[in-house]
């Protein structure tokens, strides 16, 4: 069903550079799959140094060989698909640094057909955040964190993900992201994603300066949901009984491992900019939030069983079109790198924007 696009304060609002504040369906953007390589991306092809088979659209290549490992860009700015890893413990040091080279440059790397238990999953993912996993055996695993439609105790069973970082609001922060499609009926609602990387990088001159040493507040709370939904009944809320649910950062934030600038602000957990009043920290953000959005500038992915998607949590935003608890079986399997503090687990709460 085709609905009307809302502002945050409910008024009709037109159609394309606001498409991200409302949204209730997936809508398939035309491929983008002609990625074009960055120059940053050829300097990393002549690092790599063993690449043959490299498929060139004009004078750029969409597809390489590196390490066995055959590697697709997903789009031109972000994204690549690995094809050929075997799952097998430990993984070659050629081929730990060459994916952590990828995944620093690309944020998010998409891996398909895979048959894997949460032990390669979190093995993978703290390899490409960095560590170093002397005995895979004994890296701790929790294999009781889902997002599940029909999986009971999962995550966001239900409703739109409007984009955002995980635990944004928090002082910890949570650097790298998986999931694994473990059961997937379809048609799949997809994952969607945008880049923050991209976003500072091609954020216009007027909007960087006025960003420039501004701070944010970023809080996990059911009013923030609620006005940034848009008048969206279908938003997901999420309530965490916890005391310390804020945190403050610049919104020109350095990447803790790569160095690069990141436009750390998000649709559902940025409440406001420090030193302004509601209406002019309003006015700033949702200008960020049209650039970061645009039409164009996201990725959706569908899902399949068997697919492992591996973000850079702080490089990329995620976000998904409404998940109905009655719709096809989609079960992803998640982790958190580093995990989270379980000692005293948040109790959350869902419900929808619609619901009073
Ligand atoms: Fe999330």
């Amino acid at each position: 069903m085709k609905t009307a696009l809302r502002n945050s304060r409910g008024e009709i609002a037109g159609p394309g550079r606001q498409r991200w504040r409302w949204r209730s369906s997936p809508v398939r953007s035309a491929s983008r799959e002609e990625c074009l390589f960055s120059i940053a991306s050829w300097k990393l092809l002549l690092k790599i140094g063993d690449v043959s088979g490299v498929h060139v659209n004009g004078n750029e290549p969409q597809e390489f060989w590196t390490v066995g490992l055959k590697v697709r860009n997903l789009r031109a700015d972000f994204g690549a698909e690995i094809m050929g890893l075997v799952p097998a413990f430990p993984l070659d040091e050629d081929t730990c640094k060459t994916l952590r080279t990828i995944f620093d440059e690309r944020s998010l790397l998409v891996f398909r057909d895979l048959d894997i238990d949460i032990r390669f999953q979190t093995y993978l993912a703290e390899i490409l955040s960095g560590n170093s996993v002397l005995d895979p055996e004994q890296l701790p695993v929790f294999d009781d964190f889902y997002v599940s439609n029909e999986r009971p105790s999962s995550a966001a069973p239900f409703g739109r993900l409007m984009y955002h970082s995980d635990s944004q609001w928090c002082e910890r922060q949570c650097e790298v992201l998986s999931l694994y499609g473990e059961r997937v009926e379809q048609p799949a609602v997809p994952t969607l994603f945008v880049s923050s990387i991209v976003g500072w990088d091609t954020l216009p001159v007027d909007l960087r300066t006025r960003v420039e040493g501004r701070h944010v507040v970023h809080q996990h709370d059911a009013e923030t949901y609620r006005k940034r939904a848009g008048g969206d009944a279908d938003v997901l809320v999420n309530a965490i009984n916890s005391m310390k649910n804020s945190h403050c950062t610049p919104i020109a934030l350095r990447h803790p491992r790569t160095g690069r600038t990141i436009l750390y602000v998000s649709q559902q957990m940025t409440r406001n900019v420090e030193g302004m009043t509601e209406d002019e920290s309003d006015e700033l953000l949702f200008a960020l939030f049209d650039h970061l959005y645009e039409p164009g500038n996201e990725l959706e992915h569908y899902w399949r069983q068997g697919d492992l998607v591996i973000w850079d949590n702080l490089a990329m935003q995620h976000a998904r079109p409404n998940v109905q608890t009655e719709g096809p079986a989609r079960t992803l399997r998640k982790t958190i790198t580093p995990p989270p503090n379980r000692e005293k687990p948040g109790i959350i709460e869902y419900s929808k924007a619609g619901e009073s």
